[in-house]
């Protein structure tokens, strides 16, 4: 079953057929909210909404071990994570869909793995290649069918927030080699890995990121949210088509 993880701008999803919500419980604690289950074209996909239905939750705060152990206790089989990011690239720029293949981890101070020593094993994973290649294959071929430009590769720079990047940290992560920043990507994409679910992100540029817009010195909350509204479109038809897919992946 494909689970959707629902980033700042997207907080449900209407196509989804019979609907049925789920309260999960964790070792972990609570999910940042009660999972959604139900059918979309031609699979049952899972939700969940990152911030919560009514965005109440940090990303520092999230509860990104709960989330992922609800997924896969729920009957995830994969997930497509959806970002809201800034962009550091002048090709991704404000609108704009794009699907890393790498990230670096700048946060600090989450929970960052299932395998905490305690009672549990001690275990290294391997995450050379942090996305999952076949679900960012996937992607790319849902995005060429309905004609909907996307851009395949890029590094995601993780940050702590909830502060947005002061212009000398995007310079440095721009010669680290980010071409996007956003504040959810990490610990999520390991943990996913961690228990061994392939995982995708698809981001959605929000606004340039600190001190790259020409126009304004300042990133505006009013003016994320808009792209972001507009942007959920396109989001929500990719993933219909993602969906359709007669050869859907792993389920
Ligand atoms: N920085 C970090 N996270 C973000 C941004 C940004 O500029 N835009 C949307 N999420």
């Amino acid at each position: 079953m494909l689970a959707i993880i629902g980033g700042s701008g997207l907080y449900k999803l209407d196509e989804v057929r019979q609907p049925v919500r789920l309260a999960v419980e964790t070792p972990w604690g609570a999910p940042s909210d009660t999972l959604s289950r139900g059918v979309w074209g031609t699979r049952e996909v899972l939700f969940i909404a990152r911030h919560a239905q009514d965005h109440r939750v940090p990303p520092h705060r999230i509860n990104y071990r709960a989330n992922i152990w609800a997924l896969r206790e729920a009957g995830a089989s994969e997930i497509v994570a959806v970002a809201a990011v800034g962009g550091i690239a002048p090709d991704c720029s404000p609108g704009v869909l794009v699907v890393p293949d790498q990230l670096i981890d700048y946060t600090s101070g989450r929970e960052a793995t299932f395998f905490d020593g305690a009672e549990n094993k001690v275990a290294h994973v391997d995450f050379t290649e942090p996305y999952d290649a076949e679900l960012r294959a996937a992607l790319a071929s849902s995005a060429r069918r309905i004609g909907l430009p996307l851009i395949m590769g890029g590094v995601y720079g993780c940050t702590n927030g909830p502060r947005l990047e002061t212009a000398a940290e995007i310079n440095r992560m721009g010669r680290d080699g980010c071409t996007l920043v956003g504040m959810t990507g990490m610990p999520e994409a390991v943990l996913a890995r961690e228990l061994g679910l392939p995982y995708a992100c698809l981001a959605v540029v929000a606004n340039a990121a600190a001190g790259l817009a020409s126009s304004s010195e300042s990133v505006s909350m009013d003016a994320i949210m808009t792209t972001l509204t507009r942007s959920m479109n396109d989001v929500r038809r990719l993933l219909a088509e993602l969906c359709e897919a007669a050869t859907a992946p792993r389920d």
